[in-house]
């Protein structure tokens, strides 16, 4: 009741003053870039006798743009199912983080929610977004417009030292019912693993002597009459609920008001409103984790990247649409220099290697595991291994490529591709392994130049592909570049095999050529 009166205030107060919907027109008492923090509490602190600085609408809510946390994974689960369409963007630090997880985890029960809302199963599909993965934050736009769509959308809030504060906003728009809009600010601490939302700036019961200042600004602007307090009748727990974007800049703090569109058209884009409060102001309703938060943002150090030197990122195939690209017959001369390029771009692959290359290069197969890839069977010498006659000599063909790999790199493959993807029942009778095959041949074997071979490795792939080459050809290696790219471009999440069966493949003797569809 309280909420929705609230509510109501907001978007009369935006409505009374002419508030542009979902962009706020230039304010005058604002500073010149929506994206700059003001700064007067840091270039010049006041002396004891200098006034207290005002609260006073600003423009926007603080957006520092990808570049200012640079090495985020940018992640993309997209669905596109006749009039419905999903586009959800979010940014996590890589490899395995209590921001990354927390994300995910809201972006994943946030799409299943709505498609569920709408009698739809979540299907992650490709081609849906124009860029897919390749930004960290922004441009979650669909490539063909639709009549029921949920967006969600990064921006970067903060970014110093081991601090990062990621916006995330979710619009959901669907025909006949009002547009909402929900803004969270996270709040991440590299070095404590702590992982906190906007309402954590304040001392619980403080919110409304927040809001009281936010009004104050709001008043300042003329954006309520000079009597009114738009938030008068709000409890605790109402007060805190509207703090939830509040973006610590260098000298303060911009809280940012999301409303229903009470009143307006259908589909029509909230409103938003932010106002800056200055530190000196908040710092007795600060709580001790929103007085640490403010002063590492005010440091101005540049943002720690987290060190992940591998290509592995979580990733849940389930929620993203996932391809693999497999290298058969090494590691070879050429592996290190793949390796190289994987890890740069932070692209998992599966290496399906011989027990005799493992052997001769035992430092490479070690990359590969170390750089988070996963490594499995091609038989020791490469035979077809359906013209084996003697049952024994197949079975060692894999047990001791099984025993090489294990013994260099610690782990124990878990499938087994068959030279030529030769088999029959009695190959997958006695591999004691599931045998995983391909859908996307490249035929880079033939050497067909790295043109083609991107061209077919990017065009043919579907969700769940297995991307089928060698890392044995130069020229392959030379297409993996153009290989990574053009798949997430298309919006696709790379992954290993086994991650797209989500850890576990099916049992010995079962034959795949793709994931889950
Ligand atoms: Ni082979």
């Amino acid at each position: 009741m309280r909420g929705r009166a609230l509510l109501a205030a907001v978007a009369a107060l935006a409505m009374a003053t002419g508030l542009a919907a979902c962009a706020p027109g230039p304010d005058p008492s604002a500073p010149s870039s929506p994206t700059a923090a003001p700064r007067e509490s840091t270039s010049a602190p006041p002396g004891p006798t200098a006034p207290l600085p005002s609260p006073r609408v600003v423009p926007g809510p603080p957006d520092l743009g990808p570049a200012a946390a640079p090495g985020l994974v940018p992640r993309l689960a997209a669905m596109r199912q006749g009039d419905l369409a999903v586009v959800a963007r979010w940014a996590t630090p890589p490899g395995r983080s209590a921001l990354g997880d927390a994300l995910t985890a809201s972006v994943d029960r946030s799409v299943r929610e709505f498609a569920a809302s709408r009698g739809a199963a979540w299907a992650p599909g490709v081609d849906v977004v124009p860029g897919g993965v390749g930004r960290t934050c922004g441009g979650a736009t669909l490539a063909t417009p639709a009549v029921s769509t949920l967006t969600i959308d990064c921006s970067i809030v903060a970014a110093a030292g081991p601090l990062l504060a990621e916006r995330i906003v979710v619009v959901r728009r669907v025909a006949g019912e009002p547009t909402t809009v929900s803004r969270t600010v996270w709040y991440a601490d590299a070095a404590t693993g702590t992982i906190d939302d906007g309402t954590a700036l304040y001392l619980p019961g403080a919110e409304r002597r927040v809001l009281r200042s936010v009004a104050e600004g709001l008043r300042a602007a003329g954006r309520v009459g000079t009597a009114d307090d738009p938030f008068a009748g709000l409890d605790d727990a109402g007060a805190r609920a509207l703090l939830v974007d509040s973006a610590a800049t260098r000298s303060g703090v911009v809280v940012t008001l999301p409303h229903a569109t009470a009143g307006a058209a259908a589909g029509t884009p909230p409103s938003i409103v932010s106002v800056h409060v200055p530190g000196r102001l908040l710092s007795p309703y600060l709580s001790e984790r929103g007085a640490a938060i403010l002063a590492g943002v005010a440091t101005g150090e540049p943002y720690a990247a987290p060190s992940a030197p591998t290509a592995a990122d979580p990733v849940d195939c389930t929620l993203v649409a996932c391809v693999s690209i497999t290298f058969d017959d090494g590691p070879s001369s050429l592996t290190d220099g793949l390796l190289d390029i994987l890890v740069e771009r932070r692209a998992p692959a599966t290496f399906y290697v011989q027990g005799n290359a493992v052997q001769n290069r035992p430092e490479t197969a070690r990359r590969i595991v170390a750089e988070g890839h996963e490594i499995a069977n091609h038989t020791w010498k490469h035979p077809d291994l359906r013209k084996i006659t003697d049952d024994a000599e197949l079975r060692e063909e894999i047990r001791r490529t099984q025993g090489a790999i294990v013994a260099v790199t610690g782990v124990t493959a878990t499938s087994l591709r068959p030279p030529y993807g030769g088999y029959d029942v009695r190959v997958q009778a006695l591999a004691e392994l599931p045998l995983i095959l391909w859908d996307i041949d490249t035929e880079d074997w033939r050497r067909p130049g790295p043109d083609v071979v991107v061209e077919r490795s990017v065009t043919r792939s579907a969700k769940g592909s297995i991307v089928l080459m060698h890392d044995t050809h130069t020229s392959t290696i030379e297409a993996v570049p153009g290989v990574i790219d053009g798949l997430r471009a298309r919006g696709f999440t790379l992954a290993t095999v086994v991650e797209q069966f989500g850890g576990a493949l099916p049992g010995a003797g079962s034959v795949l050529t793709h994931g889950p569809r």
